[in-house]
């Protein structure tokens, strides 16, 4: 990212913790973003290796962590670029996890991991790094790790990132009653 990209960034980051902060995305906590959380859960459940560890990209608040169960992780590792989000990730006191900021343009796993999850953040990866920051993924997963990918709507630009490096397991998308609002969830290997 050029300099003005990256004056960008950081302008969107201070957005978000606007947007946590006035309640902006307690949407994500309710009913017809359960089932998102509850298929990835299922995925991981269906593709991952037992009690994997789990890096979970943008994670906001912690949301996904929360919704599992502490036996169907080893360990659980979420990051953000938002400190706000963060912080009320980190104040769940969700047992074998934790939560970092950091921003996904520059951050690079300490571990490698069984599942990796772009969480409804590869779009707001800047165009340019899309594929760096999917490689650096790549390299940190572990042997039969798995990245699953949630996208909102169509997520143009973004699929063939993964389809053009990854082998694809499965393909799902998820509807609601309003035909506006659905996601599309794939799982990838190395
Ligand atoms: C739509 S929210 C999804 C939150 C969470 N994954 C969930 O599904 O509940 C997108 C998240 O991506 C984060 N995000 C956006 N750009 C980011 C970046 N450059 N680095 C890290 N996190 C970022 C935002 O702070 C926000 O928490």
């Amino acid at each position: 990212m050029n300099i003005i990209d990256k004056f960008h960034n950081w302008r969107r980051k201070l957005r978000w913790n606007k947007q946590y902060r006035r309640g902006r995305w307690n949407n994500l906590k309710g009913d017809i973003e359960k089932v998102r959380y509850q298929t990835i859960i299922d995925l991981i459940s269906e593709f991952a290796v037992e009690n994997p560890t789990v890096l979970d990209l943008g994670c906001g608040e912690g949301i996904l962590c929360e919704r599992m169960n502490t036996s169907q992780y080893a360990h659980f590792v979420g990051m953000d670029f938002s400190s706000v989000s963060i912080k009320s990730a980190q104040q769940l006191n969700l047992p074998n996890s934790e939560f970092i900021c950091a921003d996904i343009h520059s951050y690079t796993p300490q571990q490698k991991f069984d599942v990796i999850v772009f969480n409804e953040v590869f779009y707001y990866i800047h165009d340019t790094e899309k594929q760096n920051v999917l490689n650096r993924m790549m390299d940190n997963l572990n042997e039969n790790g798995i990245i699953i990918t949630s996208i909102y709507r169509e997520g143009l630009g973004c699929w063939n990132h993964f389809d053009d490096k990854m082998k694809q397991l499965k393909f799902t998308t998820i509807t609601t009653q309003n035909e506006k609002t659905y996601w599309k969830i794939g799982v990838y290997k190395n």
